[in-house]
């Protein structure tokens, strides 16, 4: 079966600035890719390549056989900092994923209430994002990519500004999430551990311009949860990784030269 996300030879050049280049990547129709890498290093300018919205300087991407040319159905992406719209509530903000796909009425009211009872928000539906925390908002914006039922997720560091103990608390709700509804998703990430927890396999970027510096099969059981952080597997993974991306860090920032 083909995977439903091939990426081959992405590069992309920024003027001067040449961001990565050479970049493969496969995603099959249940699976996860976690992408690792230091900031900077273009991992959310690789996503937005495959949401369709940035055009390669090489190379080629296909969703589900067809080559991308412009944002398509079916693909939905979970950013950073929330993306939510400040002037709609919860249930607007739901909505407004399902208007863009085109449901009817009756689909987005349904819809959307049933996604904003899976994120836990049941109850907060009429408040503003200023009204809620931040790992609510970041909730939020996840049943929004999800209640367009996407074949495609792409998560830009969906947790990278919550606190740690939130963090971990919509880490594992995505994975069990995740379990009654498999997907192809790349879920980019800076931190190690979590890019070890989500994928199926861990592209690690680095180098500059960066490429994929190691694909690292993970071959953790699923479904994953807590009891996964326990794993002897899992240790040595993240070991493994940061000793990849962490041995460049250090000397980048002590700027020692071997
Ligand atoms: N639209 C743009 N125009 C010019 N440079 C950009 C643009 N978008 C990103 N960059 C540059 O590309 C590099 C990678 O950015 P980004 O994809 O945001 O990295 P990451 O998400 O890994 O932190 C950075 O040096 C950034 O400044
Ligand atoms: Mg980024």
């Amino acid at each position: 079966m083909k995977p439903r996300i091939e990426v081959r030879g992405a590069g992309i050049r920024f003027g001067a600035l040449q961001v990565f280049r050479g970049i493969d990547l496969e995603v099959g129709e249940r699976e996860v890719v976690a992408i690792v890498g230091p900031s900077g290093c273009g991992k959310t300018t690789l996503l937005r390549c495959i949401n369709g919205l940035i055009p390669l300087t090489e190379g080629e991407i296909t969703i589900e056989g067809e080559p991308l040319a412009a944002p398509r159905e079916g693909v939905a992406m979970v950013f950073q900092h929330f993306g939510l719209f400040p002037w709609k509530t919860v249930f607007q903000n739901v909505a407004y994923g399902l208007r863009l796909a085109g449901a009817s009425r009756a689909e987005i009211a349904d819809k959307a209430q049933k996604f904003i009872d899976v994120v836990g928000l049941t109850g907060f539906e009429n408040y503003y994002p200023y009204q809620i925390s931040g790992g609510m908002q970041q909730r939020c914006g996840l049943a929004r990519a999800l209640s367009v039922a996407p074949r495609v997720l792409l998560m830009d560091e969906p947790f990278g500004a919550v606190d740690a103990q939130t963090r971990e608390i919509l880490q594992f709700e995505l994975l069990s999430i995740w379990e009654t509804r498999p997907t192809s998703m790349v879920f980019v990430t800076h931190a190690i551990d979590e890019a070890v927890l989500m994928g199926d396999r861990v592209l690690v970027l680095k180098g500059s311009p960066s490429a994929v510096h190691e694909v690292v099969d993970v071959q953790l059981p699923r479904p994953r949860n807590r009891a996964t952080l326990l794993h002897p597997r899992f240790a040595e993974l993240r070991e493994h990784v940061w000793q990849t991306l962490m041995a460049d860090a250090r000397k980048a920032e002590f700027k020692v030269t071997q």
